[in-house]
């Protein structure tokens, strides 16, 4: 766990993603039910919450992918009123739970497409990712649908990084890897945390988002149950008794 989570909570006194009463529907399904979650500049926060309980529609939500009732902004400005490619252009990148890579392109291409809108500089950031997985450099000319699964996700990562995240949205990127993967990417994103992008980290693992986050927010059902800084939540009965095993 990084030493300095309390200075970044007490610094990000900007407010980046906000969200209140909002609610989500597919149809009859209700998905998202008067939800508030508030993201700081540099904070990470994380949601967390069983299969089904709205992570994925929220993190969606976020990106201007699906219509709302209530208040999402992202730096002041609703959601619903932005393009979803200005909201890129302004720093705010997603790394979906699928990880919509492009299959037939190789690592480096992947790796380009991430950089189309970025405000930064292209080798930098390429340097960055090469050396926080030194795996896609080395496989840099393979095509992305020959790689395991965790080098697919690294690349996902990677490629959402070559955009040069003011705030990274990141969709359950422990997602059906093993631990030994795992450890690999929780490395990877402390050094994501060390340069100071605000991240929103949805996670089942809910390990891995109190090993990871600032704040969080528990979500069952599409409702917010709980929330709390990561140390009063890791102690907390009825957490522990349900996602901690006891
Ligand atoms: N495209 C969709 N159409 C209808 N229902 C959906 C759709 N996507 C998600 N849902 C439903 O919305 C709820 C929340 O799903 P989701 O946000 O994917 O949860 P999570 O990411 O936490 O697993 C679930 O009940 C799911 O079945
Ligand atoms: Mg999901």
């Amino acid at each position: 766990m990084s030493t300095d989570s309390s200075e970044r909570m007490t610094e990000g006194a900007e407010t980046i993603l906000s969200a209140s009463d909002l609610s989500v529907s597919y149809g009859k399904v209700t998905a998202l039910k008067d939800v508030d979650i508030t993201v700081q500049k540099g904070e990470i926060v994380s949601l967390i919450g069983p299969n089904g309980a709205g992570k994925t529609t929220f993190a969606d939500t976020s990106m201007g992918f699906l219509d709302y009732e209530g208040s999402i902004t992202y730096r002041g400005e609703e959601v619903a009123d932005q393009r979803q490619s200005n909201l890129v252009s302004e720093g705010l990148i997603y790394c979906t739970e699928d990880r919509d890579l492009f299959p037939f392109m190789t690592v480096e291409e992947n790796l380009q497409m991430g950089a189309f809108r970025s405000r930064g500089s292209y080798e930098e950031s390429l340097d960055f990712v090469y050396d926080l997985f030194p795996r896609l450099e080395e496989r840099k000319t393979q095509e992305a649908h020959t790689m395991s699964g965790g080098e697919q996700q690294m690349l996902a990562i990677g490629r959402a990084l070559m955009g040069d995240p003011e705030m990274l949205i990141i969709d359950e990127p422990t997602l059906g890897l093993a631990p030994v993967i795992v450890q690999d990417i929780s490395e990877a994103f402390d050094q994501i945390v060390e340069e100071g992008v605000t991240i929103l980290l949805t996670e089942q693992n809910v390990i891995f988002a109190l090993d990871h986050a600032d704040k969080i927010y528990l979500l069952e059902n599409g409702s917010i149950v709980k929330s709390g800084v990561a140390e009063e939540m890791q102690g907390d009965d009825y957490i522990r008794e349900t996602y901690l095993g006891g």
